[in-house]
């Protein structure tokens, strides 16, 4: 029309048979403003466009309540392959997610057995068929080089345990380890790695609180860990779990790698309680440096937020506090607990989305974590009235319990999988329609003669 602006492009109207299916209407961030949007998806549940309004066959209106993308977590122990005892599996474990915003989660390898040979991997991968109630990605174990190239075939990425932790006795030793880095740069998958270096462990006097079990395994463990891998690191797609200390964040993102920091060290802090439930590793620190750490967060120094859930029995948390195991849940709680923080003035909305829901998926090559076409129309409803407190009764966690008791949250009003609804209001609703994903820049990896052992 003369005199009139274009409107922005849109293929969409202009091809009816890309006309949106379904219309999600609400409001969401919109460079750095929260604004009206209408989110059209196709047949398949992608993003197919976003703008003021739109038509579409279905319309389902959010009204107030803020639209953003869900989480992918990097970093999730859900206890597989699973038998009759285990504390987690698959399908709890993912259920978990949904409640909780996280549509992709990375399932760790020190499972019993371990992920450390392709045939071990394609039956966990097996094991995920029919089971998951969102995606998953499955890591491989770096612990012997000459079987990454078969590992690479099933594995998203490989995680590199540097100490001894919950089904890891033997860690590769410092030659192994350079080995190790040499052959996931080669099959050109991400690589994550536990960096704490067990020289610097303290064995005595046995630990008996969380102020103990931060001096036992201290902030230098990881500082040191982080600097020799820094150096012997080539250039491949590197990230380091669950950093706590500013120092060695500041120190991996000038060598250009990735990190990622988890809820527990950001809101929680060691002190004098004899409190195993918050026994994890690496260990809770002081609230100084918990302190910091948030701040380095909240300024976004810190790239990834990952949970970390590492759920254990009630039995294997009991005192004495040396003996029990070390670890805490934390999938279902990642994003309330954080969305919490955002209610209450302390953190950026754009800074958690970025943090939870776009870098992580951007580094494992998932198409989604933002409101774009194309990317996968897996998208929260957040009502930022909605307010809860944490309780292990009302969370669909086996384990029983979460080191968040009695804190703030505000779990999605809903979460839309592919276009459809999969949780509401701390209830999964959905069916298991999660698939086992791999990143969209994994090649496939050269022929290979199976190893035997
Ligand atoms: O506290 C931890 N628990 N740290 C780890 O590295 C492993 C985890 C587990 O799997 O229980
Ligand atoms: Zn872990």
């Amino acid at each position: 029309m003369p005199g009139r602006r274009r409107p922005e492009r849109d293929d969409a109207s202009e091809r009816p048979s890309l006309a949106p299916e379904r219309v999600l209407a609400g409001r969401s961030l919109v460079h750095g403003r929260i604004q009206a949007v209408e989110v059209g998806l196709d047949s398949d549940g992608r993003i197919l466009r976003v703008a003021k309004q739109m038509r579409g066959a279905s319309r389902r209106d959010f009204g107030e309540m803020i639209l953003m993308p869900s989480a992918t977590d990097l970093h999730v122990h859900l206890r597989e392959p699973a038998s009759a005892d285990s504390i987690e599996n698959f399908a709890s474990g993912t259920e978990q997610a949904a409640v909780g915003g996280v549509s992709a989660v990375g399932e760790m390898p020190n499972g019993s057995p371990p992920a450390d040979r392709v045939d071990r991997l394609e039956a966990k991968r097996d094991r995920a068929r029919g089971r998951l109630a969102v995606d998953a990605f499955l890591y491989g174990l770096a612990s012997h080089p000459e079987r990454i190239s078969s590992l690479a075939s099933i594995a998203a990425a490989f995680k590199l345990f540097e100490c001894p932790t919950t089904g890891i006795d033997e860690p590769p030793d410092a030659p192994t380890r350079v080995q190790l880095l040499q052959e996931v740069d080669r099959v050109g998958l991400p690589l994550v790695v536990h960096a704490e270096d067990p020289a610097f462990f303290r064995a005595t006097p046995a630990a008996e609180t969380l102020s103990d079990w931060n001096r036992a395994r201290p902030p230098e463990a990881e500082e040191r860990a982080v600097t020799e891998l820094l150096q012997a690191a080539p250039p491949l797609r590197l990230h380091f779990a669950h950093l706590t200390t500013v120092a060695s964040i500041r120190r991996v993102r000038q060598a250009g790698f990735s990190c990622e920091v988890s809820p527990h060290h950001l809101l929680l802090a060691a002190g004098p309680a004899a409190d195993a439930r918050r026994k994890v590793n690496p260990p809770l620190r002081a609230e100084e440096m918990r302190s910091e750490l948030y701040e380095a967060f909240r300024h976004g120094e810190i790239p990834m937020l990952a949970s970390d859930h590492a759920p254990h029995s009630a039995s294997v948390k009991a005192p004495p506090f040396d003996r029990a195991a070390s670890g805490v849940p934390g999938l279902s709680t990642m994003l309330p607990l954080l969305l919490a923080e955002v209610r209450a003035g302390r953190l950026d909305l754009g800074t958690l989305i970025a943090t939870a829901c776009d870098r992580p998926a951007r580094w494992m090559g998932l198409p989604q974590g933002r409101l774009v076409p194309r990317h996968a129309g897996r998208i929260l409803a957040v009502d930022f009235r909605q307010r809860t407190e944490i309780s292990a009764r009302r969370l669909p966690a086996p384990c029983g319990w979460t080191p968040f008791e009695g804190r703030e949250a505000i779990f999605p009003a809903y979460h839309i999988f592919d276009g459809n609804e999969i949780a509401s209001a701390g209830q999964y609703t959905g069916s298991r329609v999660g698939r086992v994903v791999r990143p969209e820049f994994a090649r496939p990896p050269a022929p290979h003669a199976r190893p035997s052992g």
